[in-house]
């Protein structure tokens, strides 16, 4: 119907040369096995609107496995093929991930199906999508070459800014929905369509979640919260309590943008720096003030990650020692154990004097490394032992306080301590 208004060849053409090469690659092995290829999801609606997008989510009609291979052998890189779910992937080193499945109605109720699908089956794997906006197809094999495919108004919703669920049980289906639907929201500036809006709510409301995998929910909070966020935040937080999903129900009030803002502040600085930050958890933690250990046993998180969330129940005593902490090497010795995560984490909770030493630790401190290690201590006539790791520490507060420069100007000063010491 919308063709329209919408070429679709063309829109196709809009996209940066090399996906668009990439997609005539799709196009000329998809002639050749005679199979029918779709891009479908993500990647159609951040075309329509115009946004990057590096993953590239396609369904197949026919034998998938040759079409996969025959694929791989033309782009000259791996694939992977899972038999059972009948998907592969192959990765490009461009950077491009490209997805294949075959529609989901013929993986689950007729494995032995012709490989000619219905319609109806594309129609049914669309259905089972979550929003309008992502259940749209632009066909790219020739046969079908910027066909598009919009069976639930996705175009219509897209232009109307509006996230839109495609059936009443959606979410009660699958309440992590509704975590994508507010990244969705974020990302896109988009708002829920009046019903959906309802539905959300309900389903947070009375459904029943506890059989839903936890890692599950936090895999889909860890892309809510790996981009900056904004004001919106915790009026969407505060309309659907999402943490409920989790058995949490903390308070997000406008009071809590403060501290966003502060933690966004921070993480912008570091992130300019090229430090590699577990962003999602710092904003966890500032929107949850922390989670109790026995909260999140399990979430599916390894030891950091549980010691990044939990880290608020030990920030006050941490804070009391930065407060009496006086020489850099007890600084040094205070916050080396900590995570980078950690570390930020004290910067948003401090002020003052306690957050400029937590600075001076991360812009200082942390990098004066020692040129010269144990073995080189023994070499020149120490017993191993403790001594060493004080000989050491020595060094270390010279090299900070005087500035040794080169290896062996820290083997001086330790000659002269040891030397002091073996008197
Ligand atoms: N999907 C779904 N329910 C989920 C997860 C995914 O219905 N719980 C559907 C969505 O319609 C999505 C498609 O599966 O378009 C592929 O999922 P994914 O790759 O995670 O999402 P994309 O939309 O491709 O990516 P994104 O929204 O992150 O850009």
């Amino acid at each position: 119907i919308k063709e329209e208004k919408y070429d679709f060849r063309r829109v196709l053409k809009r996209l940066p040369g090399e996906v668009y090469s990439l997609l005539n690659v799709i196009r000329r092995e998809a002639d050749k096995h005679d199979v029918r290829v779709y891009l479908v999801g993500g990647m159609v609606r951040d075309l329509i609107l115009g946004l990057e997008n590096n993953d590239l989510d396609f369904m197949v009609e026919g034998n998938i496995k040759y079409y996969l291979r025959a694929l791989s052998r033309t782009f000259e890189e791996n694939y992977t093929y899972n038999d059972k779910f009948k998907t592969g992937r192959i990765r490009l080193n461009s950077g491009y991930n490209l997805d294949f499945a075959v529609a989901r109605s013929e993986v689950y109720t007729s494995p032995g199906a012709l490989p000619e699908v219905e319609t109806g089956e594309i129609v049914e794997d669309l259905f089972r999508r979550d929003f309008t906006v992502n259940a749209l197809a632009i066909g790219v094999d020739s046969q079908n070459w910027g066909t598009l495919i919009d069976f639930f108004g996705g175009i219509h919703d897209i232009e109307h800014k509006k996230l839109r669920v495609l059936h009443r049980f959606s979410f009660l289906d699958d309440p992590t929905r509704i975590i994508r639907g507010l990244r969705l929201a974020l990302r896109l500036g988009f708002s829920f369509q009046d019903k959906t809006n309802l539905l959300m709510k309900e389903a947070l409301k009375f459904g029943n979640f506890k059989r839903i995998s936890k890692p599950r929910i936090i895999k889909e909070f860890s892309l809510l919260f790996s981009k900056k966020m904004d004001r919106r935040i915790t009026g969407l937080l505060k309309q659907f309590p999402i943490f409920h999903l989790l058995d949490l129900d903390p308070r997000v009030d406008e009071s809590k943008f403060s501290i966003i803002k502060r933690a966004e502040c921070i993480l912008d600085y570091f992130r300019q720096k090229n430090y590699n930050i577990k962003e999602w958890l710092i904003r966890m933690v500032v929107l949850l003030d922390g989670v109790e250990e026995k909260k999140l046993a399990n979430w599916g998180l390894n030891r950091g990650e549980r010691e990044i969330l939990t880290f608020p129940s030990v920030i006050d005593t941490i804070i009391d020692k930065l407060r009496t902490n006086s020489t850099p090497l007890k600084l040094k010795k205070l916050l080396e154990g900590f995570t980078l995560e950690q570390i930020l984490l004290l910067l948003i909770y401090t002020e003052g004097k306690e957050r400029k030493q937590v600075y001076k630790y991360i812009n200082y401190l942390s990098k004066v490394d020692l040129k010269i290690n144990g073995h080189d201590l023994i070499e020149l006539g120490l017993k191993p032992g403790p001594v060493i790791k004080e000989v050491l520490d020595k060094v270390w507060e010279a090299k900070v306080d005087n500035g040794l420069k080169t290896r062996e100007e820290e083997l001086r000063f330790a000659r002269k301590i040891i030397g002091d010491k073996l008197k």
